[in-house]
């Protein structure tokens, strides 16, 4: 890896919006908190070079979910100045995303693409099995990104995905990791990939995974309890990854956005097996 000039970019996950008019997650309102995010960015001395989402787009994956995101991240887009990238998470609907804000004509097809910036190269991946909350990588998509990483990029490579792969402080958190990070790992292992990014469990956790750093920030609109093993434990809270590239290392740093910071719901375990076994 030759070395480059830094990048520095934002990570923001689980943005959770929903049209206005919808009734309100919990009192949230993630439209308002995505702004939030952004006006938050828009003041660093140092403007981040692009912007990556990493699922958990909308709440309910409808159709309008998707449109009023689009005009959304369009303004903010224009406001920033720089390019923001989308990947889908358990919240989301893949035809629905393609038609409400792809424009494209709706399909279960995976939404999964790399870009470049500058010799870095990102990839957006698409964990999110449809119909369910959890995440899985399926055989096509990982024939691709062995394929996408065959050619090293000149400064290396950050993955995106919804859901991580790295233990969290959490037992019922650690039941909802990617269920086969080993596939991921044994496609990444001697590639050029420096680092991963995730969300899904609405906390920031870092670790390694194959010496590789894997961060997951937590969600734009809501934080969980990272200690609480028999309920989810909803904060109003908000934040955002900056994320720098170095010197072949991904560096990351939570930038935290406290709001009020008082458990707004709470989801006990009970609740969460009955509304599993009536989906
Ligand atoms: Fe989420
Ligand atoms: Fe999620």
């Amino acid at each position: 890896m030759i070395p480059m000039k830094p990048i520095m970019f934002a990570h923001l996950t689980d943005t959770h919006v929903n049209v206005p008019g919808k009734t309100p997650l919990f009192s949230i309102d993630g439209g308002a908190k995505l702004r939030a995010a952004f006006a938050d960015i828009g003041k660093l001395s140092d403007k981040p070079a692009f912007v990556v989402i990493s699922g958990d787009l909308t709440q309910d994956g409808d159709v309008e979910d998707y449109k009023f995101l689009r005009q959304l991240i369009e303004e903010e887009q224009a406001k920033l100045g720089v390019p923001v990238y989308v990947a889908l998470g358990n919240h989301d609907s893949r035809p629905f995303f393609r038609e409400g804000y792809l424009n494209e004509e709706p399909s279960e097809e995976s939404y999964h693409y790399s870009f470049t910036h500058q010799g870095l190269r990102v990839v957006m991946l698409n964990t999110q099995i449809p119909g369910k909350h959890d995440g899985r990588l399926d055989e096509e998509q990982l024939a691709w990104l062995r394929n996408e990483l065959e050619i090293p990029a000149p400064a290396g490579t950050v993955v995106v995905l919804h859901h991580p792969v790295v233990s969290t402080p959490s037992d019922l958190m650690d039941s909802h990791l990617l269920e086969n990070p080993e596939d991921l790992g044994q496609v990444i292992a001697g590639t050029d990939v420096i680092g991963l990014l995730s969300g899904h469990i609405h906390f920031n956790s870092i670790g390694l995974f194959h010496n590789i750093p894997s961060a997951a920030g937590t969600g734009v609109a809501f934080g969980l309890d990272p200690t609480s093993n028999d309920s989810m434990k909803f904060i109003d809270n908000s934040g955002y990854n900056l994320v720098l590239v170095k010197n072949g290392q991904m560096i990351v740093t939570p930038m935290a956005m406290p709001g009020e910071n008082k458990v707004v719901y709470e989801f006990t375990l009970e609740q969460m097996k009955e509304a599993i076994a009536n989906h």
